[in-house]
């Protein structure tokens, strides 16, 4: 896990290797359907477990870039609502493996109603490869953990292209954008992922101090919320330690029942324009003496006042923002487990791909 953690300065690059122009994206897997793609009334992403909570990303690119309304369902649940599709829908399935059998029964629903369905995944000639219409591969290498790390972040990027994309076509975005958005993409992450693991030491440290909580709340806002679910999800599946993702203002309606002074926060504070509000949020939860661990790309005094534990990321855009937070928890999840005795490739009860119902 460690390795593949590492591995995600290259494996981004290798996603978004020739991919694109300097003001145009390239998806060469999409072309033969791209018509009636991004002429899409509305898409669908459906998905499992980490790749989910890409899909809560992707939404949130798609509907910002490309203002196409994006629906995001688990896979098990997209497979017996009763969503409304016809050939002007987009389903896109997303899995790692390619072989997640819930994930399959939705992108099989999907071709029954005569939606246009979009794998992405990271196993070329895998069933979601196959059996779906058309698709994006991630290109980032076999994932052998079975906490997925480096796919995650490949995912995102794949749904960052795609959604300029859809907005070149629908012509959401000017060119002049669309140049800065995919210059952004390509040279800012790798130099800022190589800084933020000089930091890797300080993460270990803070990591360790809070091996022994038994509940962890994470916290965020807008594209920080699904990154929130993810950190929690990684905490969970390799240390056994009970954690919940949150968007940050609604711990107000219930989940700050469960803080006391023994309970860990971890807050994803980019700044940005819910700033203000995330810091009314630190504050409730530091007046009932919770525990504040915050992840921010601001050197505000009031953000280093508030809390106990501080990781800072450098100063970038909030698209690598939200990688560069997610490896932050990737790492925090990797030394609690660690220092706490658990086998971090092999965690308890999971399986690197689900292949039952
Ligand atoms: C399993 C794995 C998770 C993964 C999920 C979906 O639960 O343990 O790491 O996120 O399946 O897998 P997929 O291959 O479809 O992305």
């Amino acid at each position: 896990m460690h390795k593949e953690i590492h591995e995600q300065t290259l494996t981004i690059k290798n996603t978004l290797k020739g991919r694109s122009t300097e003001s145009s994206v390239l998806l060469h897997g999409l072309l033969e359907y791209w018509e009636e793609i991004y002429k899409a009334e509305k898409i669908y992403i459906t998905a499992c477990g980490t790749s989910w909570h890409a899909g809560l990303i992707g939404k949130n690119f798609i509907e910002r870039f490309a203002q196409i309304p994006v629906h995001v369902e688990y896979a098990s649940e997209f497979r017996y609502n009763h969503s409304i599709m016809d050939n002007k829908t987009v389903v896109v399935a997303i899995s790692q493996s390619g072989e997640t059998a819930d994930t399959l029964a939705a992108i099989s629903k999907a071709n029954d109603f005569g939606a246009i369905t979009i794998g992405i995944c990271n196993v070329p000639g895998s069933s979601v490869s196959r059996e779906t219409n058309c698709g994006i591969h991630t290109r980032c290498g076999h994932e052998i953990g079975v906490a997925s790390t480096k796919a995650f972040t490949s995912q995102i990027a794949v749904l960052y292209l795609l959604a300029l994309k859809l907005a070149d076509s629908r012509k959401e975005i000017s060119k002049s954008e669309m140049k800065k958005y995919l210059m952004r993409a390509s040279g800012a992450v790798q130099k800022d992922i190589k800084a933020l693991f000089r930091k890797e030491k300080s993460i270990k440290k803070i990591a360790e101090k809070y091996q022994n909580a038994s509940d962890f709340l994470y916290l965020g806002r807008g594209l920080n919320f699904p990154v929130a679910l993810e950190g929690a999800l990684k905490l969970k599946e390799i240390s056994y330690i009970h954690a919940e993702g949150y968007p940050a203002a609604e711990m107000k309606h219930g989940p700050i029942a469960l803080v006391d002074k023994n309970m860990p926060n971890v807050f994803i504070v980019p700044k940005d324009k819910t700033y203000e509000k995330i810091i009314s949020n630190i504050e409730e939860i530091k007046s009932r003496k919770g525990k504040i661990i915050i992840i921010t790309d601001s050197k505000d005094k009031i953000l280093r006042d508030l809390s106990d534990d501080l990781i800072l990321l450098p100063r970038t855009n909030q698209y690598v923002f939200v990688i560069l937070a997610t490896i932050v928890l990737q790492l925090f999840s990797f030394f609690i487990a660690v220092a706490r005795g658990c086998d971090v490739d092999q965690p308890r009860n999971l399986a690197k791909s689900v292949t039952v119902e």
